[in-house]
């Protein structure tokens, strides 16, 4: 054997990063449902013993936990104090649920996918499915507050003005139907927008109907938006204005067959709205830290929900553009395009 020096310790100073971030996934969840990180935010440099008092937990927990955040890079010692604290920039990720970089949500979609393992392990061999209702329930939540501030950075500001005719008409007051809501984020917050617009959000898990429900009426849109448990390829109502499928083309069986029925339910100037995570076409142009996250949620969570349904296409969540546009024409719309993209999404616009 000769192994090259400089190649293992590469491969090894990854592992050990990656490793580290493992057990740190944990901890970040351990700081964000304690408040210990909102705590260090409101009260500014803490010894352990304070925040320990701030936030009602053990200040031997507590000193153990900052030394890991400080260790990787989330919080700051001051080491002449002993005191700890965030930076502007490290509250803005782990202190501001409202912060378009808010991080805790995105560990809590991994640690909840992680639960799935065993299970997965046996579907590797099988082949069978795992529906996205079968997952530990914190993959909802996460789900909701790892989308949620990407979806209020961009998608009224950007994404609905860059498709054709639609903001006009959402203005006025048009019919929307967002297919495979979840939590209903992004339903809410298009109710938010357009108060003339009427908004119905369509999702298979009863249990995310049912928390999407809680949110339209805790935002006050409860009049203008309603909730439905409906698959992609039977939702009711036609001649809708707009249909949008937010982050969950791939993980359906049978895209083209929802395609199809999109196709029925649109009004003849209608539009759909797909929004996907950025991908290239070819996956060695994916391979980068984004394409790794996108690559390895897809294996655990998208791939297993799309196996699940009947068709099975699994499309994973790196489909690229040149795929969609297959699904999409295949479903019957002559028009598709990229509308618009940020580092983390790609935006679609597909019409009759
Ligand atoms: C990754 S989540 C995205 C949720 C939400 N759109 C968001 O952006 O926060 C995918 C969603 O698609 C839903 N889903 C999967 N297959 C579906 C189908 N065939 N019909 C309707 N919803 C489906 C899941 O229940 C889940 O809520």
């Amino acid at each position: 054997m000769a192994l090259d020096q400089e190649k293992l310790n590469k491969v090894l100073h990854q592992g050990i990063n990656d490793f580290g971030a493992t057990f740190h996934a944990a901890c970040v969840i351990i700081g964000d449902k304690l408040g210990l990180y909102k705590g260090l935010a409101a009260g500014g440099a803490q010894t352990p013993a304070e925040l320990a008092k701030r936030t009602g937990t053990t200040e031997r927990y507590v000193r153990e936990w900052l030394a890991s955040q400080a260790a990787g890079g989330y919080i700051t010692l001051d080491a002449a104090t002993g005191r700890f604290s965030l930076s502007e920039e490290q509250a803005f990720t782990l202190a501001d649920e409202k912060s378009p970089a808010f991080l805790p949500g995105a560990f809590q979609v991994a640690l909840a996918a992680t639960k799935a393992v065993p299970k997965l392990i046996e579907a590797f061999r099988t082949g069978e499915g795992m529906g996205w209702h079968e997952h530990d329930h914190e993959l909802f939540h996460g789900t909701e507050r790892f989308f949620r501030p990407g979806y209020a950075a961009h998608l009224v500001s950007e994404w609905i003005p860059a498709l054709t005719g639609v903001e006009a008409r959402l203005k006025e007051g048009g019919r929307v139907a967002d297919v495979g809501c979840g939590h209903g984020a992004s339903t809410v917050l298009m109710a938010q927008a357009y108060p003339k617009s009427t908004f119905v959000g369509f999702d298979y898990h009863e249990g995310s109907i049912h928390t999407a429900r809680e949110r339209a009426a805790e935002s006050g849109v409860a009049d203008r938006v309603k909730f439905e448990v409906a698959k992609a390829k039977d939702f009711p109502g036609t001649g809708y204005d707009l249909v949008t499928f937010f982050d969950c083309l791939h993980d359906m069986g049978d895209p083209v067959g929802a395609a199809k029925h999109v196709r029925g339910a649109l009004a003849p100037e209608g539009v759909w709205m797909i929004v996907e995570p950025f991908a290239n076409d070819r996956l060695e142009d994916n391979l980068n830290p984004i394409g790794r996250v996108f690559y390895s949620a897809s294996t655990l969570l998208c791939t297993p929900a799309s196996l699940d349904q009947e068709v099975g296409l699994a499309l994973g969540a790196q489909a690229g553009e040149a795929r969609m546009r297959k699904v999409v024409t295949s479903g019957g719309f002559s028009q598709f395009r990229r509308a618009t993209e940020t580092p983390f999404n790609l935006i679609y616009e597909a019409r009759p």
